[in-house]
């Protein structure tokens, strides 16, 4: 007889929050209402919330009594140099600015480097890190390897980046018009995964050679930490902590959204280790966020997050973490679902092209696909598709990204592994009436970042 290796939480639950239960009835008044898109639904018109792991996530009983400690002075508070003291040790980078999320750092980030005309590749967009690279005047060129665009590949780094493709585009515009190439951790949009330390330091000689910067997206590192050291040989022996620190050795600047790994709810920074592009966005904070000791953030907020950080690069947590995450996963597969593999850490990511593959791309699929889970039990998911694409800024047309998914993200330490089992057999539920579900046109296309605030209804019969 084998047994399952558990992946048991190292923590207790000390408070609980009431869910809401709906009806079908109440669900599709709900879904009509908001649009069909699940960003416009009420929360309390939510049974399990896997919209995002953004912000959603329990601080521990740690974390609480840091914000106790908030020293809420406008200049020079103590929680700013504690948070700087854990960036440095925990991350390396030097300097530090904080902001109220990614997204603040990324406008900094971008406006400080990138110039009209430049080219901007990266291991596969991010929604508003391209917007914020765009807006800057930069066009982002996704290099990634092929197979994160497969969902069947079993590439076990599918975040790395393509060097060729990277030569290729120096071969076209020179490297003078590439100020620098962006790398997420466990790329959010591929699918949550990897990007192994032997790309990294490959790409480190190869941009040190063309005097190309690199930035890190670093939003879930400590994630695509776990698992280099669960597959990359060399690894299994070192620590979640030691290989964070590895990574963000080899970079020159960061961005993060801390709302993700480092357990918070609000919060971010941009990180750099050059002194320059520093005192450039010191220029900047004071102007969009706030005074650079705090940009954005409360005193009692960066307490959390400084203790937060300390906990997200924890072997225990991450087991626990992306075991969570493998554990549903594993439960769709069962059930003959089609999933991207291998399954990444921060949620499942469910293939719509394959789910409804009587839909094109043209209806919207996995918005379609969201809509019908939330129908069915209550489930929020979120759609990784042509519609959070947008569309090409210089033909109008929709860009079609080869992967149309739902994403089941997980928030961390927030849903047990009952949750997980309820969420599997809605998903299989909706899986045996697949065929007869239809597409969704636009009834309301917002300008930017269009996922968000997008309304649509049913196809006409
Ligand atoms: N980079 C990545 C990889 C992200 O996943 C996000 C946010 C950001 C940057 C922007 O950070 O939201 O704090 O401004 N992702 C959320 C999500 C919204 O649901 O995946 P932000």
């Amino acid at each position: 007889m084998t047994y399952r290796k558990s992946w048991a939480e190292p923590w207790k639950i000390k408070m609980v929050e009431h869910l809401t239960m709906t009806s079908r009835e109440d669900r599709i008044k709900a879904i009509e209402e908001a649009g069909y898109n699940t960003f416009l639904l009420r929360s309390e018109d939510v049974y399990i919330d896997l919209l995002t792991d953004s912000g959603t996530n329990a601080m521990s009983d740690r974390q609480w009594s840091g914000m106790m400690m908030g020293d809420e002075a406008y200049a020079g508070s103590r929680n700013f140099y504690n948070l700087e003291k854990a960036i440095q040790d925990f991350y390396s980078y030097k300097y530090i600015i904080p902001t109220h999320q990614g997204r603040a750092a990324e406008h900094m980030m971008s406006q400080i480097l990138i110039k009209d005309g430049d080219y901007v590749p990266g291991n596969m967009y991010f929604t508003t890190t391209r917007l914020h690279q765009e807006l800057a005047g930069g066009k982002f060129v996704d290099v990634i390897i092929d197979e994160a665009h497969d969902t069947e590949s079993l590439h076990p780094f599918k975040g790395d980046v393509d060097l060729n493709k990277l030569q290729k585009l120096i071969d076209e515009v020179g490297a003078d018009k590439i100020p620098y190439i962006c790398i997420a951790t466990a790329v959010n949009m591929a699918g949550g995964q990897p990007i192994s330390l032997k790309n990294i330091k490959e790409l480190r000689e190869f941009t040190t050679k063309h005097g190309i910067e690199i930035v890190h997206d670093m939003t879930r590192v400590a994630e695509n930490a776990w698992l280099i050291k669960e597959r990359e040989p060399g690894y299994a022996d070192k620590s979640v902590a030691e290989i964070v620190f590895e990574i963000c050795s080899l970079t020159d600047h960061a961005t993060m959204s801390a709302k993700k790994d480092p357990i918070v709810n609000i919060g971010g920074f941009m990180a750099t280790n050059d002194e320059d592009v520093y005192r450039k966005a010191q220029n900047m904070v004071v102007v969009y966020e706030g005074l650079h000791t705090y940009g954005g953030m409360a005193g009692r907020d960066m307490e959390a997050l400084a203790v937060g950080i300390e906990e997200s690069v924890q072997d225990d947590h991450m087991r626990a973490r992306v075991g969570q995450t493998k554990y549903l996963g594993e439960k769709l597969l069962g059930y003959g679902i089609p999933i991207v593999n291998p399954i990444g850490s921060h949620g499942v990511f469910l293939d719509a092209k394959k789910f409804l593959p009587h839909l094109s791309q043209d209806v919207f699929p996995a918005q379609t696909l969201a809509a019908e889970i939330y129908i069915e039990s209550g489930v929020r998911a979120m759609e990784r598709g042509m519609v959070s694409a947008g569309r090409n800024k210089e033909t109008g047309d929709h860009n079609r990204p080869k992967l149309e998914l739902v994403r089941l993200t997980i928030p961390r330490r927030v849903y047990t592994q009952a949750h997980m089992d309820v969420v599997a057999e809605s998903i299989a539920d909706v899986y045996e009436r697949r065929n007869e579900i239809k597409g969704l046109e636009f009834s309301y296309e917002p300008e930017y970042l269009r996922f968000f605030q997008a309304r649509f209804k049913p196809l006409a019969d």
